[in-house]
């Protein structure tokens, strides 16, 4: 049996969950209140208000959804799909994937491109589909592809996009909170995020963000959302003024946000970003003069998410484990094409310091 008392603490350099801020853990233990009670709902709009804020948007229905990242890609797929819809989704890694699969599952007729792995789309290329095969009500593309460490070109996709007349859908699960995200200055009329990257948060609430046209497609539903849970014509009435009970909001998990959202703006985005950014320079040429080689284009290199390659004759899993049993230390596995070939270093919010590329690169140089 497991004693939670005795729970290591690890240092979180993997794709995520990252490590999170005491003030974070402790705004958990917080008394749970009711989720009408006016306290929460004051919490509520702090939330709110603090996305805005780290979204770059004036969006009205911006909220947490009550689920991980997985929760909010489901949430802006089927809250603007309905069965029969058109959607392209640009592949670049796992999670275009996952999004082909939960757009299919929504019923959307499905046109899928595809980069090799570790590259990112043009906006000829993704011009190119929409006048082969469009024109389509929703373009949906993963930002920061987790799976690879690339980031895709947002702004000069988002131009095609609407030049076409379709809507923009972009996950930001990995990117928020690490890196420039510019709802309003890209224009993306919906996205969403995941507390437990950048943001440092534990996992369990999925910020989305909804722009006006977003919401005017909603209105304009002649169908019922698929999900009862995740339909935001009920949820928004709940974060909304009305106040309406729809489901009870995971109240402790919403004072994680909030003060996982405070320490976000206390920090400055600019200042977080930069962070970001300096810490996986250093990062990359320790890995680089140990011989390691990076996945991704250099070009489009993620801060963020550093995915290598394993070196010739090394077993990946057999060192993860060692860095787990021995140095308290967890970093993640390749997926899908790269599994077993591949790890991925994550250095995300409270993870992305000096001091965890230390730890990681004196471990490594033990262990290669
Ligand atoms: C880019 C991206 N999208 C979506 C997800 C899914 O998020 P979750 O695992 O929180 O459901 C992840 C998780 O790693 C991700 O990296």
């Amino acid at each position: 049996m497991t004693n939670l008392t005795d729970l290591r603490p690890r240092l979180l350099m993997g794709p995520g969950p990252s490590d999170v801020h005491p003030r974070v853990l402790e705004a958990m233990a917080r008394p749970t209140v009711g989720h009408l009670d006016p306290q929460f709902l004051g919490v509520l709009n702090d939330i709110r208000e603090r996305l805005q804020a780290v979204f770059q948007t004036k969006n009205e229905l911006t909220l947490a959804v009550s689920g991980t990242g997985s929760a909010g890609m489901e949430t802006c797929v089927v809250n603007l799909i309905e069965p029969g819809d058109k959607m392209l989704v640009c592949i670049a890694g796992v999670f275009g994937q996952r999004m082909t699969d939960v757009a299919r599952r929504a019923g959307a007729t499905v046109t899928t491109i595809d980069v090799p792995w570790g590259q990112v789309f043009t906006a000829e290329q993704v011009q190119a589909a929409i006048s082969q095969s469009g024109p389509f009500k929703v373009v949906g593309i993963v930002n920061a592809e987790t799976s690879t460490g690339a980031a895709q070109p947002i702004p000069e996709i988002s131009q095609v996009v609407h030049d076409a007349g379709s809507l923009l859908l972009v996950d930001t699960v990995t990117s928020l909170g690490g890196m420039e995200v510019d709802v309003d200055g890209w224009q993306i009329d919906a996205c969403y995020s995941g507390t437990q990257k950048c943001l440092s948060c534990p996992p369990g609430l999925s910020p989305v963000t909804f722009s006006p046209a977003a919401v005017a497609a909603m209105d304009a539903r002649q169908t019922k959302v698929q999900s009862w849970y995740l339909d935001m014509s009920l949820v928004r009435q709940y974060w909304g003024t009305e106040r309406l009970y729809h489901h009870t909001a995971p109240i402790n998990m919403n004072y994680a946000l909030h003060e996982a959202l405070r320490l976000v703006l206390d920090e400055g985005l600019q200042a977080r970003w930069q962070r970001h950014a300096r810490v996986h320079e250093s990062l990359k040429s320790e890995l680089e003069s140990l011989g390691l080689r990076y996945l991704a284009d250099p070009a489009h290199q993620l801060p963020m998410l550093n995915a290598v390659a394993t070196p010739e004759g090394v077993d990946e899993g057999a060192v993860r484990k060692r860095l787990l049993d021995e140095y308290d230390l967890e970093i993640g596995g390749g997926l899908g094409e790269h599994k077993g070939k591949a790890w991925r270093i994550g250095l995300m919010g409270e993870s992305a310091t000096p001091r965890h590329v230390e730890a990681l690169v004196s471990a490594l140089k033990t262990l290669l």
